[in-house]
């Protein structure tokens, strides 16, 4: 089938690259010009295993192409998929502004007569898809028409392309017969289990879900403080408890927090819609507390061991949220080695592919490279001379790193494990002081 995506980013490019895989004809139209130049030349935006391999493959076969033009996918696709960002305003509302612009552009390209299914793949607060219709109908020539239908993305990035093509379950949310029609066929090699709801209910499981997961990590975390006051140990609790099979192992590591571009904002926009709609929900709110506290906790955890922090070296090892990708967008690296240089620590930083975008992101807190920031090119090289190391992200290149020369590098061997990563035992057999989350020591 003729496939359109608008927004070819994490969601919108991996999307687009796996509906060719299965056969699609698709064009992936983003409004960034170079984003779009540099695809088209076979240069990713961003890391993922596996993207640039689909991507050159289907754009060399001619089933994956890129464009600039909103109406170069209407004229191109029958099912024209939005997947731009939802980014989070102040008030932690969703900014539906880009999503608005691409349905006013979509109905202004629409010649009159024609009908398209508006599929929203990016993540939005219930009953946006009222509001999308309206926004089409008023903006469009009389005789266009349109469907509008909610098929929200679980995917994650690290693991995005082979989540999108096995998927746990496939979500459609449709307001009538043709538009299940439609998804159903773009779907039809997709061998996973499809879910079909109403448009309002489909919206709400994505925020559900990604608010139920955060639940899941913040549950965690306090019971790690728990455990640091008590003398247990949080990894043998959440093994007990994930063994349950009501509870399940699956987010119940306790660190510094969640971050990324989905969990906070998905929980506080979750917050905001639910408030609107007449609910406080409190519980999410507490959520949200318990996230930015852990930040706090590991940064006053490496104060109070280390006392003075001006003039020390710090080496932070992992930047990303999370091990798989190079997103920095609320990593909780940023807020702590930000806080660490606040202090007058000379943070040095190594990440296996984040460090571009590391770059760019203390680029826009106004914080220079060559200060107080510096970036080094292996796990090694970031802790010689150190006086303490501290691990944000558990990449395998950090957990697997060279330990034993580390070790006769630093300058004091002090370890702050934000993600219980390292093996503290063998650590501490080779004199480092460890300092996990929620582990006796800790
Ligand atoms: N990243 C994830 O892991 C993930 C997972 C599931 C759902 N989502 C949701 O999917 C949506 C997209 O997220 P993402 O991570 O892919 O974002 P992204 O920032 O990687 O990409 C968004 C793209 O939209 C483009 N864009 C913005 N306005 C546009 C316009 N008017 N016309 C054309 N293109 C436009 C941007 O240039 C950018 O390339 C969000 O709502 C997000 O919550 C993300």
């Amino acid at each position: 089938m003729k496939i359109s995506i608008i927004g070819t980013g994490h969601v919108g490019l991996v999307t687009g690259a796996c509906f060719a895989e299965k056969g699609h004809d698709v064009l992936c139209a983003d409004s960034d010009a170079e984003k779009i130049s540099r695809l088209r030349s076979g240069v990713m935006p961003f890391f993922e295993p596996g993207l640039d391999g689909i991507v050159k493959k289907h754009s060399a076969a001619g089933r994956l192409k890129f464009g600039t033009s909103v109406s170069e996918a209407v004229r191109h696709g029958q099912a024209i998929f939005i997947s731009v960002w939802t980014p989070p305003l102040k008030t932690g509302k969703a900014d539906l502004s880009f999503v608005e612009n691409v349905c006013r552009e979509i109905a202004g390209s629409l010649r009159a007569g024609e009908r398209r299914l508006i599929v929203e793949k990016s993540t939005v607060p219930v009953n946006t898809a009222r509001r999308v219709l309206d926004t089409l109908n008023r903006y469009a020539s009389r005789d266009a028409s349109f469907s509008v239908a909610s098929n929200p993305e679980f995917l994650r990035e690290g693991t995005a392309v082979e989540d999108t093509l096995k998927p746990d379950r496939i979500v459609f949310g449709v307001a009538d017969a043709e538009s299940e029609r439609t998804l159903r066929e773009i779907y039809s090699a997709f061998n996973a289990p499809i879910i079909v709801t109403d448009v309002a209910s489909a919206e709400l499981i994505k925020h559900a879900s990604n608010s139920f997961l955060a639940m899941k990590i913040s549950f965690i975390n306090a019971v790690s403080l728990i455990c640091e006051h008590s003398g247990a140990d949080v990894t043998r609790v959440a093994e007990g408890m994930g063994m349950d099979h009501r509870i399940q192992r699956a987010f119940l590591n306790a660190g510094i927090g969640y971050g990324g571009s989905c969990f906070p904002k998905d929980v506080s926009a979750f917050i905001d819609i639910s408030r609107e709609l007449g609910y406080e929900f409190r519980l999410l709110e507490e959520v949200e507390r318990i996230n930015r506290d852990m930040r706090t906790h590991f940064f006053r955890k490496i104060e109070r061991e280390l006392w003075i922090l001006k003039g020390k070296k710090i080496a932070a090892l992992g930047l990303s949220f999370k091990p798989g990708t190079d997103d920095m967008r609320m990593a909780p690296s940023l807020t702590v080695i930000e806080e660490l240089m606040k202090e007058g620590a000379a943070v040095s930083a190594f990440d296996p592919v984040s460090i571009p975008a590391a770059r760019a992101a203390f680029g826009e807190k106004g914080i220079r490279e060559g200060g107080l920031l510096s970036f080094a090119s292996s796990a090694e090289e970031a802790c010689a001379g150190a006086e303490a190391v501290c691990v944000f992200t558990e990449w395998p290149e950090i957990v697997q790193a060279d330990w034993k020369t580390i070790g006769e590098s630093v300058r004091t061997r002090i370890v702050f494990d934000g993600r219980n990563c390292l093996d503290a035992t063998a650590l501490r057999a080779a004199g480092w002081t460890v300092k996990g989350m929620g582990r006796p020591m800790a």
